[in-house]
């Protein structure tokens, strides 16, 4: 029976086993030790592609660049490359790493809201694309460098658009009273203000609503408005721009289990099962703000105007698993005053059979390399990559190996934003192999070794179906690399 997290070609149940691309995920978990990360060449491919088929609705051309920021380890932003996708950089840092890999300066779109001298100097020496302007200051501190470098830096400008979503708040980066961008009007003013200098080049607008978005028409609203400002700063500069830039934040479902809906609050669920084709969201966009542009008699701002997208979870997200061990068991009894249980009940397993104690399976995999299970509450689906095909009817309580009470897989605080239980098979034991699915953003990237715990290894299962090591598991040494 085909489970309902399996994705033909992709992550499937062969001889009862998780394989991704057609390799057996416990062999690679036996070979390379847990945790382990699991990446596929294949479907970053495939997702690139789904990204740039917005290219096909949309009448002008499109520039995709992978946000780096949601996983950057080499080997994956050469996957990436070589997918067809340019990049957005959120730092210096990621800039090196970008050009590193081969990105040429014009593939490269860099963002920040708090940028140093250095990270500007490498930004206009190497021609980037687009730095994304923060702010006033930051636009002033830009001319400032570019005359210093000897060269015309590439800007467009951040702007708040003040639409709300209702992903997590952690993730919600379009209000005024988030800390990114500057007002539009403060941006009018600046192209009219700089569009003589000969050390900027004022080339578009950029605004990025936020990420994990379950809403279509957060993009439709965003277009609208990007549109709106694309008049204004004509009005005001007469500057007709190259580019705007639509962010990031299409959604990806994890929660692909129907029968584990009920276990969230509507808000969660609406959140963690958002689905829709980013090509449709952004064709329908185009569509009413081309509209409008018509109406406003302002159907030439269009004419060579290109359209960029930064998506970072949409591209990666599914494509990583995470292979954890169980390395300890217990049980405890049920009080029901204790939290997560608050007006809660007793977990029946899939007979109906009510338990008084827990069973506890406590892994390898805690939120220093899961980091949103415990500061947002994330969901990953946990299934056993030993038993993918068995029953995954039984309640097990589960947390990671880190000293820290917030280190479990369910909502600690008792607000119920996570289920209280896991399902897997009956008689999970230390040693078994599981692996936690649709983990491939903002993880690893956000890792720490928290506990003096060594970060994982990453495995790319390239696109000839080889499984490559593109990052080691760290050792003793790494744990004291910089310690002086
Ligand atoms: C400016 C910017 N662009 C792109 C992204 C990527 O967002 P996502 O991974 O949701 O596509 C982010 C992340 O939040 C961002 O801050």
């Amino acid at each position: 029976m085909t489970q309902s997290w399996e994705i033909e070609n992709f992550l499937e149940t062969k001889n009862n086993r998780l394989h991704i691309d057609g390799v057996d995920t416990v062999e690679l978990a036996r070979e390379h030790g847990t945790p382990l990360f699991i990446y596929s060449e294949s479907r970053i491919r495939h997702n690139v592609e789904r990204l740039k088929n917005a290219a096909s609705v949309i009448g002008c051309p499109l520039k995709l660049c992978y946000a780096a920021k949601a996983m950057s380890t080499l080997g994956i932003l050469r996957a990436v490359k070589d997918a067809g996708s340019d990049i957005e950089v959120n730092s210096g840092g990621e800039l090196w790493k970008a050009l590193k890999v081969g990105f040429t300066g014009e593939q490269i779109n860099y963002n920040g809201n708090s940028k140093e001298i250095w990270e500007l100097e490498l930004a206009i020496s190497n021609d980037v694309y687009a730095i994304q302007v923060d702010s006033l200051y930051e636009l002033s501190l830009i001319e400032e460098t570019a005359k210093r470098v000897g060269k015309s830096a590439n800007v467009s400008l951040r702007l708040v658009p003040e639409i709300k979503t209702s992903t997590h708040s952690g993730l919600q980066t379009a209000m005024v009273t988030s800390k990114f961008g500057m007002m539009p009007d403060e941006a009018f003013h600046a192209f009219a203000k700089y569009k003589d200098s000969p050390y900027l080049k004022l080339n578009g607008i950029h605004l990025h609503i936020g990420s994990q978005l379950p809403e279509f028409h957060a993009y439709v609203d965003a277009f609208r408005m990007l549109t709106d400002s694309m008049m204004r700063i004509h009005d005001a500069a007469g500057t007709k721009l190259q580019h705007i830039n639509l962010g990031g934040g299409f959604p990806v479902n994890y929660l692909r289990d129907d029968s584990l809906r009920e276990q969230f609050l509507a808000e969660q669920r609406e959140m963690f099962s958002a689905d829709f084709e980013p090509a449709d969201a952004v064709g329908k966009a185009w569509q009413e703000a081309k509209d409008f542009a018509d109406d406003c008699g302002a159907a030439h701002l269009f004419d060579s105007l290109t359209l960029l997208l930064e998506p970072g979870r949409s591209i990666i997200a599914d494509t990583g698993v995470c292979l954890t061990t169980i390395r300890n068991q217990k049980t405890r009894p049920i009080t029901q005053n204790s939290p997560p249980y608050e007006g809660g009940v007793a977990a029946a397993s899939a007979d109906g059979v009510v338990h008084s104690s827990d069973n506890w399976l406590l892994t390898d995999a805690g939120f220093n390399i899961l980091l949103s299970m415990e500061t947002y509450k994330w969901y990953y689906h946990l299934i056993s990559a030993e038993r993918a095909g068995d029953a995954h009817d039984t309640p097990y309580k589960l947390a990671g190996p880190l000293c820290d009470g917030g280190d479990v897989y369910f909502d600690h605080e008792g607000h119920g934003r996570l289920p209280d239980h896991r399902m897997l098979p009956a008689d999970m034991k230390p040693g078994d192999v599981l692996a936690l699915l649709n983990c491939g953003a903002y993880s690893l990237a956000q890792a720490s070794q928290y506990n003096g715990r060594f970060l994982p290894p990453v495995v790319l299962i390239k696109e000839n179906g080889e499984p490559e090591l593109i990052r080691r598991r760290e050792s003793f040494e790494d744990l004291i690399a910089s310690d002086l």
